[in-house]
Order: C-alpha cells, then sequence, then structure tokens
C-alpha cells in the first residue's frame, strides 16, 4: 500500500494539534513554519503527520509521529518515516534524533540507536521537548545518515 504524503501548510496546523493532543504528543513547541512536516489528508480527515524538525545544519529531531485511531496498524507510521528521512537526506541531515515513550522498538528495527540522555548532542540537549515537554522516561536515539531503505 503507498500513501501520499504531503507537505503541511499553515492551514493545517488546527487539524495537526487536534490528532497530537489526541495522540498525547506535546504542541506547544510545534514550529510556527510547519517546515519539514508532511502529512495524510484523507478528504477532510487528517489521518497522519509527522515532522522533521532541523535543530542544526546536520541535526534533525524526528517528531509529531502520529496516525488517527482508525488508521493504526496499517504501515502509515512506517511509510510516513521513509518519506521523512529521505526529506531530511535531501536537505542535507545527517543525524536524526527521536526521544519517545512509546515506540523504541519500532525506532530501533528502523536503525535508531538507543543512547544515554547524559550523552545527548547539545542541538538535542537544548529542545523543548528535551528539558521538559517529553518526560524524563523518553528514550532518546540517534540515527546517522539517514537514508531510505531498499
Ligand atoms: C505510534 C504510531 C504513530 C504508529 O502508527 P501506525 O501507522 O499504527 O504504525 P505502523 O502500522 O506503521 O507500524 C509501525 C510499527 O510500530 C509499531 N507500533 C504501532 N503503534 C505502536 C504503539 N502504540 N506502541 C508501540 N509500537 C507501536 C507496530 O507494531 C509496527 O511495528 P512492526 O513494523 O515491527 O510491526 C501510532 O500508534 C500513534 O499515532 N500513536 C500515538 C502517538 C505516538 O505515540 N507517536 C510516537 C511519538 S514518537
Amino acid at each position: 500500500m503507498t500513501w501520499s504524503f504531503q507537505p503541511a501548510e499553515p492551514a493545517d496546523r488546527s487539524a495537526i494539534e487536534a490528532l497530537l493532543i489526541a495522540s498525547a504528543l506535546p504542541v506547544t513547541d510545534l514550529p510556527a513554519d510547519l517546515d519539514g512536516f508532511l502529512i495524510l489528508r484523507e478528504g477532510d480527515i487528517l489521518a497522519a503527520c509527522g515532522g522533521i524538525e532541523p535543530l542544526d545544519p546536520s541535526t534533525g529531531l524526528v517528531r509529531s509521529l502520529a496516525v488517527a485511531p482508525p488508521r493504526r496498524g496499517q504501515g502509515i507510521a512506517d511509510a510516513l518515516l521513509d518519506a521523512l528521512e529521505e526529506r531530511a537526506a535531501a536537505s542535507g541531515l545527517t543525524t536524526l534524533c527521536m526521544l519517545t515513550t512509546t515506540i523504541t522498538t519500532f525506532a530501533q528495527a528502523r536503525g535508531y540507536v538507543p543512547i544515554p540522555r547524559a550523552q545527548a548532542p547539545e542541538a538535542i540537549r537544548v529542545t523543548a521537548q528535551f528539558q521538559g515537554l517529553c518526560p524524563d522516561s523518553a528514550a532518546l536515539l540517534i540515527k546517522e545518515r539517514p537514508a531510505p531503505r531498499t
């Protein structure tokens, strides 16, 4: 199954916030321009969203990955992460970070390696997510040189 992910536009913001809130994910630090965010629209419904927020010229934070409950378990998050990583690689990001309490196993299967929070790169250490929006129990995972899977 393939899905057509599209760049998020300012008009998508309220639907994205609603999906994130329903998914128990932070919204207060959503970037204003939503650059690096992709969404899946199905008619008037926002079925999925996710983004890679650049933290410095080489590092990006994978964030706000959410799929609407009726559409979960069908591979949408997997395909969305493929699309996000492809865009990140094209824009020159060579290190991707993820903070998560829910998808550590999935992230590891995708090549993200857990590292102790004490070893967090400076670029992620200063983010609101690292400093408090994500709980201390959130795992920090890093993937170097992301590339689309073959
Ligand atoms: C996590 C989430 C995005 C997965 O979306 P999805 O489209 O159902 O995921 P997929 O069908 O592509 O499955 C991808 C993998 O994630 C796993 N997965 C899905 N939901 C999961 C969950 N809640 N907890 C743990 N693992 C989960 C699946 O088992 C699958 O692993 P597999 O490929 O080894 O079988 C979705 O459940 C969601 O929106 N959850 C709430 C928000 C959240 O926790 N986001 C992650 C923040 S970093």
